[in-house]
Order: C-alpha cells, then structure tokens, then sequence
C-alpha cells in the first residue's frame, strides 16, 4: 500500500473496538438521492468500528437471495439524532437490492461489518483527489470527511452516465475544495468521464495522493493517468462477493508480485488496494474453476 496510515489517525483509533460484528438492525430511514436509494441502519456497534473504504454484508431476503450482499458504508452518523448510524446507498439492479428498496421504518435488516481494509490515510500534509463514478462517490464521501478532519486538502471528481446518477453532487460540493462533473450526455457538469479531466484537475489542486471507488474500467483509467503522473493511487473495488468473508473466493483481483502474478480476495485483502499492485489486464481471465470457487451461481 502507498503511504503508511497516518499516525495522528493511527493514534485516534486505537483503544477504539475493532472488526465485525453481526446485528439485526432497524431502519431508521429510507430515502432517495437522485437515482439512488438509501437505508440508514441504528448500527452503533459496527459505526463505531466502521472506516472510509469498508462495507456492510447485508442479508436479503426474498425468491433468488441467497447470498448476502456487500455495499460500501456511506457515511456513520457521530454527533446528535443519528449517532450510532450506518447509511448505505445502492442502485436496484436485481433480487436483492429490489428487496433492499422495499424496507422502511423500523424494519430489521440483518448486517455484519464493517467488513474489509479501509483506504489508508497519508503520512504527509498532502492534497488528496478522489475520483468516484456513479454509486462509487458514496465512500469517497465518508472519506472526505476523514480527510477533511486531518486538515487535509480534498478535491473531486465525480462522473456518471446523467446527472441523477451523479451521487449527491451537493454533498461533495460541501466537502471539497473544488468538485468537477463529467456525466455520459452532458447533463451535468462536462460532457465525458472522469479522466477526461484529471490531468487539469491535478495541476489545480496540486494533487499528491488519489483515491478512487467506482466500476473497474474506470479504476483501472484512473490507475493509469496516476501512475503516469507518479501519483500514489488506492482504489476500492466493487467486484462481485459471495461470502464476503474470505472464505469461497469468488472475489479474487489479481495482483502483481515479484514472481508474477497471484489472486488476492477483494473482500478480505481489499476492497482498498494500491492501484499500482493490481494487474489491471488480467482482470476477468482468471476461471473461478481454477481456484475451486463455487462462483456465484443461485440465480440459475
Ligand atoms: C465491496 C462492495 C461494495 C459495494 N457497494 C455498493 C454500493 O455502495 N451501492 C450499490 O448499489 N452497490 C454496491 N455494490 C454492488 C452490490 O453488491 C450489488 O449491486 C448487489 O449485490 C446486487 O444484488 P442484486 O440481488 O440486487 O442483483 P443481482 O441479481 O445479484 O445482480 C444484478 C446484476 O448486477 C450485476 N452485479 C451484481 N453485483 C455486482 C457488482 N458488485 N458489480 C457490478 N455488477 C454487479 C450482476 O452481474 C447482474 O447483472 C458493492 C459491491 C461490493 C463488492
Ligand atoms: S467473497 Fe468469498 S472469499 Fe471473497
């Protein structure tokens, strides 16, 4: 990993609980930024444990939910009425998320988190960029917000297909020094994505360190424009989990080593990587047969 966490952070953390937990929690709230739905959980345990770049595995229930569900925690509520909340924000894409929509006030929703490695914050005084597309913003925003309490400089850039996919652009607007906007049809900001404009960006800002949450093809642009400009990059995936804790390895990434390449577990080596380990070309050519993974398979 780029950077080593940093020690005033370091400190801050410790004596404060440590790794997952399971609990039925209730619904506090249930509400739509643009395209997106949110749920914010009565979570205190897991909010108190929970760090920018983790996620929640959440049980669905429902014909063809099975498997849990990972989502990224969006944002923990510290002070007043939401003290102890953990939010998450998804898209409807299927069974799971479709049930996931219909739960409302004082349901009990069955979560285990915060699972997986949190981005690591930097050792220096230096100007962060987080680079987020789509749902993909929604981490970026909690860890804004850790950047921000260590003084640091935080700028965005956050891309989408339109503008109601462009996750709460007003929040990252509040939570940045300069926030740009790339959608697919122009409909906000600039019309392109989100490396259309990093190079202008980073010069700007005077970027040091980039972070960055979205779909793989545009963590792997983004890996590449950092790395040609020497800038340390950590990257969250959102690739697909079965067990999500480290057991079937349906959620391999592989990853360079000095002998070649080897499969690392997104769930429980990631989902916060250095994008400069991650084989980004082998991605996807790696047979779940090969490495004795049942796969993700219960919708058949
Ligand atoms: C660490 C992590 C964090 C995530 N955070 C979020 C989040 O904050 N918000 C959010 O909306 N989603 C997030 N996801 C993706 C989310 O887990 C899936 O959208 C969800 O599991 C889909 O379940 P489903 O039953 O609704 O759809 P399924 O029926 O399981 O899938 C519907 C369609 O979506 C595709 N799909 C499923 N999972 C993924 C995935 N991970 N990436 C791309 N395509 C997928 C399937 O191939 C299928 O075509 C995250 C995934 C991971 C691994
Ligand atoms: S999801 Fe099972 S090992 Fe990662």
């Amino acid at each position: 990993m780029t950077g080593i966490v940093n020690r005033g952070a370091a400190a801050a953390l410790r004596g404060r609980p440590e790794g997952p937990l399971r609990a039925q929690c209730e619904v506090l709230a249930s509400d739509r930024i643009g395209a997106y739905h949110s749920l914010t959980f009565v979570a205190p345990e897991i909010a108190e444990r929970a760090r920018p770049g983790q996620f929640v595995s959440i049980g669905v229930d429902g014909s063809g939910t099975v498997l849990r569900r990972p989502f990224s925690i969006y944002q923990v509520g510290e002070h007043g009425p939401s003290v102890g909340t953990v939010d998450v924000v998804f898209d409807v894409l299927g069974p799971g998320t479709a049930w996931l929509a219909g739960r409302g006030m004082h349901d009990l929703v069955d979560l285990v988190g915060p699972l997986g490695r949190p981005f690591v914050l930097p050792v220096q005084p230096v100007s962060c960029l987080l680079v987020g597309g789509g749902y993909g913003a929604a981490p970026l925003l909690f860890l804004a917000q850790a950047l921000q309490r260590e003084g640091l400089r935080v700028d965005m850039i956050l891309g989408a297909a339109s503008e109601e996919r462009v996750f709460n652009a007003m929040r990252a607007k509040r939570l940045s020094a300069s926030a740009v906007f790339t959608t697919d049809d122009g409909s906000l900001g600039e019309q392109g994505v989100v490396t259309d404009v990093f190079e202008r960006v980073v010069d700007g800002a005077g970027t040091g360190v980039v972070y960055a949450c979205g779909p793989m093809a545009m963590l792997a642009a983004t890996a590449a424009k950092s790395k040609a400009r020497d800038l340390p990059c950590q990257v969250a995936v959102e690739e697909q989990m079965a067990c999500g804790t480290g057991v079937c390895w349906t959620c391999v990434i592989p990853v360079q080593r000095e002998h070649g390449l080897s499969n690392v577990r997104a769930c429980t080596d990631g989902p916060v990587f250095d994008a400069a380990r991650v084989a980004w070309r082998a991605i996807g050519t790696t047979a779940m047969s090969d490495l004795g993974a049942c796969g993700r398979q219960e919708r058949t």
